[in-house]
């Protein structure tokens, strides 16, 4: 395993309140020195969270604006989050590709752009239900990797983690199988080796997302090519996203 990585994506979740008593329940927990946890929550909450939340705890962003800011109504730019302090963003969120109809070369220009603002990178692939089951999931995680490393320098890949979200997993309970996650791990760490090389392969920090919880975290952190996850929903629970933090243990 590389360092092992713990991101909590808290998705459009919180108010001042519950974010408040999050941030309260993260303060008084205890994880361990050796892993690198990131935490994204929503735009609005950013800076309480900065304030507020101590120890260990990196921040993320969940989205940012492709390019250099300006007249782009509602966007935040990857330079405003770099001065603003906030280390990390996710880019090609699932939700952002369905929802926002983000596509494969929009986020890896967003990934581009990001990095050359000296913000780090979680970057988001992964297959849907329908593409799994006839046959195109290698094809589509091939596209989506095509599309990151074609805008990712060699020098930038330090910068980068990448996190296999299956769509069907996320937010429906169903998470992956320990075969289903090891496999497409390998797969994407083979396709690194081949495409961009074997040394960024090896280093490379690949993350689980989709229904992770505090139950199923201990199997999967024990996969070969699992290197941490991203946890959607059980890192909205304090309790819940420190026991992850403490899979490995
Ligand atoms: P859940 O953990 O709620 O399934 O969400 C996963 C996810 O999308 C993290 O980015």
């Amino acid at each position: 395993h590389g360092r092992f990585f713990i991101g909590g994506n808290w998705k459009c979740n919180g108010t001042v309140e519950s974010v408040q008593s999050l941030i309260k329940e993260l303060n008084e927990g205890s994880v361990p020195d050796a892993v690198d946890i990131v935490v994204a929550p929503t735009f609005v909450h950013l800076d309480m969270v900065k304030r507020e939340l101590k120890g260990p705890f990196q921040l993320g962003a969940q989205d940012c604006w492709v390019g250099k800011g300006g007249a782009f109504t509602g966007e935040v730019s990857a330079e405003m989050l770099h001065d603003f302090g906030i280390p990390w963003v996710i880019l090609g969120h699932s939700e952002r590709r369905s929802l926002c109809r983000e596509d494969d070369e929009l986020v890896g220009q967003k990934c581009e752009y990001a990095l050359s603002q000296g913000l780090k990178v979680i970057g988001c692939i992964g297959e849907t239900l329908e593409q799994r089951e006839s046959g195109k999931m290698f094809d589509v995680l091939d596209s989506q990797l095509r599309a990151i490393v074609n805008h990712t320098s060699l020098s930038n890949w330090d910068n980068m983690v990448v996190a296999y979200e299956p769509v069907w997993a996320i937010g429906t309970g169903v998470v992956a199988s320990p075969e289903q996650a090891q496999e497409a791990h390998a797969y994407v760490r083979k396709w690194i080796a081949d495409n961009v090389s074997p040394e960024v392969a090896a280093s490379l920090r690949l993350l689980y997302g989709g229904s992770v919880n505090e139950s199923n975290c201990g199997t999967l952190a024990n996969l070969e090519d699992v290197d941490g996850f991203l946890v959607g929903g059980a890192s909205l629970k304090g309790s819940s996203f420190i026991n992850i933090c403490n899979a490995e243990n």
